[in-house]
């Protein structure tokens, strides 16, 4: 058997940068007429739209044609095996919820990965036409603009972004966790979108982000943009991080964030 050929982190980035566009800009056409047909999922509020689909297949055929011997996995069914050691993380629309309201903030989350984690991501936000790209080594940026997260200190000043599960039970715990977090900080947002929040921890729009039970393609693109910008990543013990216990902050409140949820 040939050994894997090394990759490049920025040539892929490039291409997850150029797809995401493509597929950003065709869901935000689409939804421009309408949400189109909606289908259910995990729970009555977990929804896919024919327009989560679509961005998928394009993404799907597009990556099929520039990389045919990676893996993809994506979010709305996809599982293509391959044989080059990188597997891409698709997300066709992260904010479904967002997209379904017509509200800006959804995201098209496209991540290569290999054996060491994320090697090159881009996020991109059709509505504002905002593309969040990184390379593992190399940055992270918006536009021609590199990213650095926030230089706060002080939990009590902090804006901090978290998600909810669409399971209710899950919801009840989360609830616990923001209710005890909430008079410490300067205020919470729940966006909407995981990769989106993940690239505001960036590029400073947020102090720190942190959610349970993510998925692999909700996490992998923003976690690489975040910590290329100098965000610490961990689960809320401290560990490495994991989908299902997911906190990115910038360095200066990472403790006082675990000592919160940690306890
Ligand atoms: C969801 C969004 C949301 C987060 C949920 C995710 P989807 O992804 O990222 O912000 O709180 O946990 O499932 O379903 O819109 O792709
Ligand atoms: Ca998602
Ligand atoms: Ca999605």
């Amino acid at each position: 058997m040939s050994p894997i050929a090394p990759h490049n982190a920025l040539e892929l980035m490039n291409i997850a940068a150029s797809i995401a566009r493509q597929a950003g800009d065709l869901v935000a056409t689409g939804r421009a007429r309408g949400t189109g047909n909606v289908d259910i999922k995990s729970s009555p509020t977990d929804v896919v739209t024919q327009w989560d689909q679509a961005s998928e297949s394009l993404i799907v055929g597009r990556l099929g044609d520039l990389r045919p011997n990676d893996s993809v996995l994506g979010e709305e069914g996809t599982q293509t095996p391959g044989t080059s050691g990188i597997t891409w993380l698709v997300d066709p629309i992260d904010g479904t919820t967002n997209f379904l309201y017509n509200l800006s903030g959804y995201a098209v989350s496209i991540a290569a990965t290999d054996k060491a984690g994320t090697l090159a991501a881009a996020v991109y936000l059709p509505v504002t036409r905002e593309l969040f790209v990184a390379a593992r080594s190399h940055g992270a940026w918006l536009g021609a603009r590199k990213l650095t997260c926030s230089p706060c200190h002080d939990l009590s000043m902090a804006l901090i972004g978290t998600g909810f599960s669409y399971s209710s039970e899950r919801r009840d715990a989360q609830g616990t966790r923001i209710a005890k977090m909430l008079p410490q900080v300067r205020d919470i947002r729940r966006c909407g979108a995981a990769a989106a929040d993940l690239c505001y921890v960036a590029d400073g729009r947020l102090d720190a982000y942190f959610e349970e039970f993510l998925q692999p393609w909700d996490l992998a693109a923003g976690l690489l943009i975040a910590t290329e910008a100098g965000a610490v990543s961990s689960d809320f013990s401290g560990s490495p991080i994991r989908s299902e216990q997911t906190l990115l902050s910038t360095p200066g409140i990472h403790q006082a964030i675990l000592a919160i949820l940690a306890s």
